[in-house]
This record gives C-alpha cells, structure tokens and sequence, in this order.
C-alpha cells in the first residue's frame, strides 16, 4: 500500500502547543495534493510524554512533530536515524518504520534550505558567521552552518559558560564570545543569526547595532513571531538582505511531510502568504 492510499494521521505535540502553525503548513499541502490525511495539535504534559511516544502507535498516528520543551526529552525515547541528529540530541521530526517509532531533526536542514533560497548566491563556504544564542535553537543552526563549510563561527550568548559547553561540544571552528566582544566582531561577519529568544513577542527586545557589518552580510533570525523582529528590522533599514524565521519553519517541515504522506511538498509563494496572514491577524 503506497504512503498516499488511505488516510493517514499526523501531529504537532508540544506542551502548550496551540500557538504552532505546524497544521496550517501540512493541512495546506494535504488539501493541495488531494492527499487523504490529517495534522492536529495534541498537548503533551511533560509527565505524560514518555507514555504518550510507548503508545504511539496505538493512538492512529504514522507519525508527528515534536516543538518546545519536548525535543530533546523525545531524543531520549526513540531511536534516531542519522548520527548528525543523535549527536545533537534534539528531535522534531518522528515517523513509523517497520513498526518502530523512528526519529530525525529538520531544523538544521530547514535553516539552510530557508538560507539558501532566500540568497541563492550566498557562498557559505569560507564564511565567517556569528550566533547569538546557545539554547536548543542554536544548535542544529551551528551543524547546519558547519555541515554548510562554514568556516568560523563566532558564539556569543548572555551567560557565556554555556556559550563555551556548547563550543567546545562542536569543537574546531566555533568560538565562544562574550557579549561584550560583539561589536568588534560584526566588521568580519558574512552571516549574523538571531537563535535566542529575545525578539519573541512578549519577550525582551534584542538590541545590536548593525552598523559596523559588512554591506553584503545576511541577517537570519530564528523567530517568526513577529515576522519582522526589531534585529530583521534594522538589518533591513540597513539596506541588508534579512532571512525571517518563518521560511525556516517552511523548510523544516519539508522532509516531515514526504516520509508520512509519500509525495515532496513545495514551500511555494502562496503557502508563505497563507502563514503571514496568519501570523499577522
Ligand atoms: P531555545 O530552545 O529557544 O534556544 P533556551 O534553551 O532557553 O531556548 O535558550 C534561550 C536563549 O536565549 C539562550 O541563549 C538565552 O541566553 P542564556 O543562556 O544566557 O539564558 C537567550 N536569552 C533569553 N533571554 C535573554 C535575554 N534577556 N538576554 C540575552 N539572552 C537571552
């Protein structure tokens, strides 16, 4: 029986999860390829996870998505597919195979596909680039970028112990900073990428004056609500090319889509305006 034959049940789980747009992307695509499936929300206490994944199966579902706080809790319950995600210790992405709950993470590869058609000419090869942030959202962004040939990265975040762990975790290439040496350091930055939380709605702003990066450099931020984050804002007002959090979140569910319904979605102009429209009510 082909992956697309008969109705087949998805989910977002997350604890809250109602804010995801995760349905909004892969009920647009169902709807699109006429596939017979469905994508729901379902909150998962942190408590009731572990039985929630031994039960997976039982509850109809093929496969889900796993958002905050749950991924690196899940990374401990199933078995992931490639090293590259089994060293990052952070999951998003879980699938049925051969009767075995299975996992991988997305959000490496959606931060580069999101990259890499935003500015198709960027050559990251031989880039410098600079993270702010050393939670869970900047480690897959770190792999990728080094999975991509960057060649330095600069890591600065608010409590730089965590910035020098994370660091020396990646090893060769990735250079823990403090806060303070920012500003030096935006002069040799081809790429400046926003994995904090600061910039969140409701969150505290995130202030660095671009001034002294390069006319060429990228702008990435990781968060999508808003869509225009005050740093995306000023990047732009600046006259550099910015890439938004939300192509991100586009990308990431690309490979998701394709292992539970069979057929590679597009992350297509429509689809993007359908999420803005949303995020914007
Ligand atoms: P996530 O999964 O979103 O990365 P996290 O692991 O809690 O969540 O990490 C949040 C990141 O935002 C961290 O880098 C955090 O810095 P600390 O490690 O110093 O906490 C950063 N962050 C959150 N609030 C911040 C603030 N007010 N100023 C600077 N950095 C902040």
């Amino acid at each position: 029986m082909s992956a697309a034959s008969s109705h087949r049940r998805v989910a977002v789980i997350g604890y809250p999860v109602a804010h995801s747009r995760s349905p909004l992307i892969h009920n647009y695509w169902l709807k699109l390829y006429g596939i017979p499936g469905s994508y729901d929300r379902i909150e998962v206490a942190p408590a009731e996870l572990a039985a929630f994944i031994g039960n997976f199966a039982d509850q109809g579902l093929v496969g889900c998505n796993v958002t905050v706080p749950h991924k690196e809790q899940v990374a401990r319950l199933v078995r992931i597919v490639d090293s590259e995600t089994a060293r990052l210790g952070s999951v998003n992405t879980l699938w049925m195979e051969q009767g075995e709950l299975v996992a991988t993470s997305t959000d490496g590869y959606g931060f580069l596909q999101n990259l890499r058609s935003a500015a198709p000419d960027f050559a990251l090869e031989r880039q410098t680039a600079m993270i702010l942030g050393a939670g869970g959202a900047a480690r897959p962004v770190i792999a990728a970028l080094r999975s991509a040939g960057v060649e330095h990265i600069h890591l600065a975040n608010r409590t730089a112990a965590r910035a020098t762990t994370l660091a020396a975790e990646f090893g060769e290439g990735i250079h823990p900073i403090g806060w303070d040496a920012i500003p030096a350091l935006l002069e040799t930055t081809g790429l400046l990428v926003n994995a904090t939380s600061l910039g969140m709605e409701g969150g505290g702003p995130l202030f660095i004056d671009l001034s002294p990066l390069p006319s060429d450099a990228i702008v990435a931020d990781v968060v999508y609500v808003p869509l225009e984050t005050e740093l995306l804002l000023q990047a732009r007002a600046r006259g550099l090319r910015c890439v938004d959090g939300l192509g991100m979140l586009l990308h990431q569910a690309v490979p998701g889509f394709e292992r539970w319904f069979g057929r590679r979605p597009e992350v297509t102009p429509e689809l993007r305006a359908l999420l803005v429209r949303d995020l914007t009510r």
